[in-house]
């Protein structure tokens, strides 16, 4: 892509005419914005950037994996992996309100991000992966009277004692040219083609308290259903989905025996930018085969529904 070398290049000449002989660390996701952030950044940059990448715990089956292995042996990128899971896990527990888990998750991802550049030394430079419209929405969030429906913490600047410069190389891009940029940038289709997924991760996908056994649960769901979307051929075609597991118990029968476990969702939507979204419209048969799949084989779930929601009024996470 033509457009894509030259902005390519232009980018990598800023990069290195802000950052000079300066250190930088960027906190990597597993998302597609800041791991097309850290490849540039590390094509302009080379050892002087240091990944962090926290594991709150609450990511799918093998991402964080994935991440560890993309970045570090693929692309030889200097990358501090902190399991923190624990820590994330004590100080959710018996939290249940959606707002409440969104802000402990946001304070312990600073808390912990902080920790691990100090331990490596500091740095001159913080690196983000934000977009265009992550800068249009944020400052349209404080720049007038607006609701605020969830707290996302993945944009809108650090405490005041940690205060490094910006380097934000993806600020003038849209998703899609994000996208290109990663393929010019010779990235895997399995991470630049990726749907989003949300900063507080599988908390938000377990309405009431979260705990290790009911993220273990969700993330067997959530295989499945991934699994079952790739095989039919429509990942492309869905701007995001996955399951959630609910709250609530019903009664089943397995054989000859009662049931009685928790309620699975599937969450399936299209969608161009994440402001609004339509429900996607699968056929009866493949919702029944994800159905029996997940009910046969992930222990505690006995009974799945799928989401008809569109957006708004509903929004596509459900907390
Ligand atoms: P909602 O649920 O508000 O989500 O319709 C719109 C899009 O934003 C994603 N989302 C988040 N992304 N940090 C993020 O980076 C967050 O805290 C967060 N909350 C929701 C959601 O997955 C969807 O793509």
């Amino acid at each position: 892509d033509w457009t894509m070398g030259a902005f390519r290049a232009e980018a990598i000449a800023r990069i290195r005419a802000q950052v000079g002989e300066g250190r930088v660390i960027c906190g990597l996701s597993g998302g597609v914005d800041s791991s097309v952030a850290a490849v540039l950044l590390h094509e302009a940059i080379g050892d002087q950037l240091t990944c962090i990448y926290v594991d709150h715990g609450l990511m799918r089956a093998g991402e964080s994996e994935q991440v560890v292995s993309t970045f570090r042996d693929r692309f030889n990128i200097k990358l501090v992996h902190r399991d923190a899971s624990d820590l994330f896990l004590a100080q959710l527990a018996g939290v249940t309100d959606p707002e409440g888990k969104r802000k402990i998750i946001g304070r312990l991802f600073i808390e912990v991000f902080e920790e691990e550049q100090q331990k490596i030394g500091g740095a001159d430079f913080l690196a983000q992966g934000t977009l265009y419209p992550d800068v249009i929405e944020s400052v349209s969030a404080t720049g007038g009277p607006s609701v605020t429906i969830k707290s996302h913490h993945n944009v809108g600047g650090l405490p005041a004692h940690m205060r490094m410069k910006l380097v934000e190389p993806l600020r003038e891009l849209f998703k899609d040219e994000v996208r290109a940029l990663g393929r010019e940038l010779g990235m895997p289709e399995a991470i630049i083609g990726r749907h989003p997924f949300p900063g507080p991760g599988l908390a938000i996908r377990i309405p009431g308290e979260v705990t290790r056994e009911r993220a273990d649960i969700l993330r067997q769901a959530d295989t499945i259903f991934l699994e079952e979307i790739r095989l039919a051929g429509l990942y492309d075609a869905i701007w995001q989905a996955f399951t959630v597991l609910l709250p609530v118990k019903s009664v089943g029968v397995m054989g000859d025996g009662r049931t009685y476990e928790s309620v699975c969702a599937l969450r399936a939507v299209t969608s161009t930018d994440g402001m609004t979204a339509d429900v996607y419209p699968f056929d009866m048969g493949f919702l029944t085969r994800v159905a029996s799949r997940i009910v046969n084989e992930v222990r505690g779930i006995n009974r799945v529904t799928y989401d008809i929601t569109s957006k708004p009024p509903g929004t596509i996470e459900w907390e």
